[in-house]
């Protein structure tokens, strides 16, 4: 099975990298081509060594990764975990994104906006919340927008290759350094100003 940005949350082993609808080049200038290659094949070798965990374990393989997550949360198998969680937060991070057009906010539907409106009083607001949260975060991680389960939008953080389980998410942003230290070198925060630039719209409404 072709891994798309469709179907990759049903995919069990063996995991292929995800086939993007967007050149890594695309994403100009917000992400360089070279940290997007550099970050895809990362990518490739979280699936490497993912498969290889999972290759001997016959229990494991018809399982998808969220399935695999909770897996290993319960099972505290770490290797598990970081190797999933790493696959699971890049596919998710990839899929949500798309070239830039010069429009910042393109596709995103009445009813996304009302929902952030209700929730953080609007898209200024809501990105500056993201923006801060995602700068005072120390370390390598995630921020997320994501759904608890009182249905209520929350911005949260995720360390290494956690994964926000037990909730919906929405959007993520990889603020590992590999994710911009190439471009943007120690400035997270204008990685994060130009991440908005490249965000799927039409995803993102449909997700919220
Ligand atoms: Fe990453």
């Amino acid at each position: 099975m072709e891994n798309t940005i469709q179907n990759w949350e049903q995919m069990t082993y063996p995991f292929t990298n995800l086939t993007l609808n967007y050149n890594l080049n695309a994403l100009e200038p917000y992400i360089d081509t070279r940290t997007m290659h550099e970050h895809y094949d990362l990518l490739a070798d979280y699936i490497k060594n993912l498969n290889q965990i999972i290759a001997t374990r016959i229990d494991l393989q018809n399982m998808n990764l969220i399935d695999l997550l909770n897996y290993a949360v319960n099972n505290q198998d770490i290797d598990l975990h970081r190797q999933a969680g790493g696959v699971y937060n890049h596919f998710f991070f990839f899929s949500e994104l798309r070239p830039a057009t010069g429009q910042i906010i393109i596709g995103i539907t009445p009813q996304a906006t009302n929902k952030i409106i209700a929730a953080f009083g609007g898209w200024k607001n809501f990105k500056e919340k993201f923006a801060e949260v995602s700068l005072n975060f120390f370390g390598s991680g995630y921020t997320w927008l994501i759904k608890n389960n009182k249905n209520e939008l929350k911005i949260i953080t995720t360390t290494n290759q956690e994964v926000p389980l037990g909730c919906t998410p929405i959007l993520c942003l990889d603020i590992w350094e590999h994710a911009y230290y190439l471009q943007h070198l120690k400035k997270r925060h204008t990685y994060i100003d130009a991440f908005w630039n490249i965000v799927d719209w039409v995803k993102f409404s449909e997700k919220l």
